[in-house]
């Protein structure tokens, strides 16, 4: 019997949720999608739940005149369905600190650049500006700061593109491999986070300050 069982957050697409169901599908992932939670109605991902009959909840963040009020109401929600880890793929909000102590060293992020350098939004487009020869995707645990919390693993390619659009494309291919594999370590007790660094197999990771520059 599988036992793991995780709920994903996300706002829009949900490419990377899908990327998920075809993992446990395959049996990569050895567990199952308990909850696919979004703060949007309209988020293509739900759609993407349903298809294969995965529970959804929505909970709009602008009914909640807070974010301490919006995230205990998932809180609330999430509880129904008792998830081992949580998992943001695409989700759009900065967690406050109620949410990550109620899930505390259990929140996955996975974020389309090498961590810690670009943070929040339109990476693609400011890699490309910068003078970097490498592009990439890091999956994280998750702390309440934007796109912060000790790193798990990154993949990453050389940039052979001027086009943002091309470089998000081969982005995206490294994380549908990637956030599958590291969700999957998690289920099997081989990956931890203990405060503020990560173990993988006993071993402590320090993948961050290798990018460090
Ligand atoms: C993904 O590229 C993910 O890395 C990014 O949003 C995209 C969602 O795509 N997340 C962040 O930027 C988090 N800061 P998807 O909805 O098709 O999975």
């Amino acid at each position: 019997m599988i036992n793991f069982s995780f709920a994903v957050l996300i706002s829009g697409n949900g490419s990377n949720l899908q990327a998920m169901i075809d993992a446990i599908e395959e049996k990569k992932i050895q567990g199952r999608i308990c909850c696919v939670l979004s703060n949007k109605e309209n988020a293509y991902g739900l759609i993407r739940a349903k298809e294969v009959g995965i529970s959804t909840e929505v909970v709009n963040n602008e009914n909640y005149s807070t974010r301490e009020e919006f995230d205990s109401k998932m809180i609330e929600v999430l509880a129904g369905y008792q998830p081992n880890l949580i998992v943001l793929a695409g989700f759009m909000r900065i967690l406050s600190p109620i949410f990550v102590k109620s899930y505390r060293e259990r929140i996955l992020n996975i974020h389309p650049s090498l961590l810690p350098k670009f943070p929040g939004l339109d990476t693609h487009r400011r890699v490309l500006e910068s003078s970097e020869t490498r592009h990439g995707v890091t999956v994280h645990f998750v702390d309440d700061t934007l796109d912060g919390g000790p790193i798990c693993s990154q993949s990453s390619i050389l940039i052979k593109t001027n086009s943002p659009i091309e470089l998000k494309k081969k982005i995206h291919e490294l994380e549908y491999e990637l956030y599958p594999k590291v969700i999957n370590w998690f289920g099997q007790g081989r990956l931890t986070q203990v405060k503020d660094k990560v173990y993988l197999d006993n071993k402590e990771l320090n993948i961050g300050e290798r990018n460090e520059s």
